[in-house]
């Protein structure tokens, strides 16, 4: 399966922040934002990655990422030249995605909490239709919504509806910004029109699944953690949780040179090369791993 990350936008809510560095660039605690969602897809052992963003905040999301070789991953990027929503990354990846399995990650989304990797493992398996998640928020008319009735033989949940910022929710289930397709999603994804907002919406990508009876929604538990940090405030309580969780457990979240040493994408030797470049505390984590 590919992966990729969109990261562009505006930011204008995060105003005068994002004047001059992409959103998804900015810090959570010790990390530029990307690293989380990027640090998924790892997860999910998806390692050829495209990257999509402004062609203004490209060359930084390049220097921040490279190539990616140093994780034992690629990484090339790719040009949205307005936000005209979600599902018109699947339009700019089409050509990489090449007709394959692709998951699609939004660069602000943070994810953090036990069985996560399983969770994303059973995901990137798919064979066909697609993958979304449903979790419980306090704010439902902000998001993608889910409503959920009962389980199949199977024993997997049955998606009734879903819509886009519903004024009136019919479930408190959002859908976080992570979704895992099969190889059409591209070509499906040409068949969507621009919504009342000017976007494609990838919620009704998500509708086109559901009618074809090819959406799997799996419930993120009360375990994890999800955080979309849209504000100021919320960007500063993610810090806070990344930093009280690590320095609670010593051990760092969403550290792509971890994940790639764990995952086998890099040796032993190269983990230590990678430590020579960071700061003594970061550098001493990644050490500390191999002793
Ligand atoms: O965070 C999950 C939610 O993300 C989902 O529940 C919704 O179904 C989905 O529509 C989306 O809602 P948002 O209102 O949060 O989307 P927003 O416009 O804020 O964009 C999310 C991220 O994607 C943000 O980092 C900017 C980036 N983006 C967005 C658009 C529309 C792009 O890079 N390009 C775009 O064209």
């Amino acid at each position: 399966m590919k992966g990729i990350i969109l990261a562009g936008g505006r930011g204008t809510r995060l105003y005068p922040l994002t004047r001059a560095v992409s959103k998804q660039l900015l810090p959570v605690y010790d990390k530029p934002r990307v690293y989380y969602p990027l640090s998924v897809l790892m997860l999910a052992a998806i390692r050829d990655i495209l990257l999509i963003s402004t062609p203004d905040d490209l060359p930084q999301f390049q220097r921040v990422l490279g190539d990616g070789s140093q994780w034992g991953l690629s990484v090339s990027y790719a040009e949205q030249a307005e936000p005209r929503g979600i599902a018109e990354a699947l339009l700019i990846g089409a050509r990489f995605a090449a007709g394959l399995p692709v998951a699609l990650v939004l660069g602000d989304n943070v994810f953090y909490g036990s069985g996560l990797q399983d969770t994303l493992r059973r995901a990137a398996a798919l064979e066909r239709g697609a993958v979304v998640f449903a979790y419980a928020v306090g704010d439902p008319q902000r998001y993608g919504i889910v409503e959920l009735g009962g389980v199949d033989a199977e024993g997997r949940h049955v998606a009734l509806s879903i819509e886009e910022k519903p004024v009136q929710p019919r479930s408190n289930l959002a859908i976080p910004g992570m979704y895992f397709y099969d190889g059409e999603a591209c070509s499906l994804a040409r068949s969507l029109r621009p919504s009342a907002r000017g976007e494609l919406e990838i919620t009704d990508l998500h509708q086109i699944y559901l009618a074809r009876g090819e959406l799997r929604v799996e419930l993120l538990g009360r375990g994890t953690a999800w955080l979309d940090a849209g504000t100021h405030g919320a960007l500063l309580d993610a810090a806070n949780f990344v930093r009280v969780v690590q320095d609670r457990q010593g051990l760092m979240i969403a550290c792509p040179e971890e994940i790639a040493w764990r995952m086998g994408f890099i040796d032993a030797t190269r983990l230590d090369e990678l430590a020579r470049e960071l700061p003594d505390e970061y550098a001493r984590y990644l050490r500390g791993l191999l002793s």
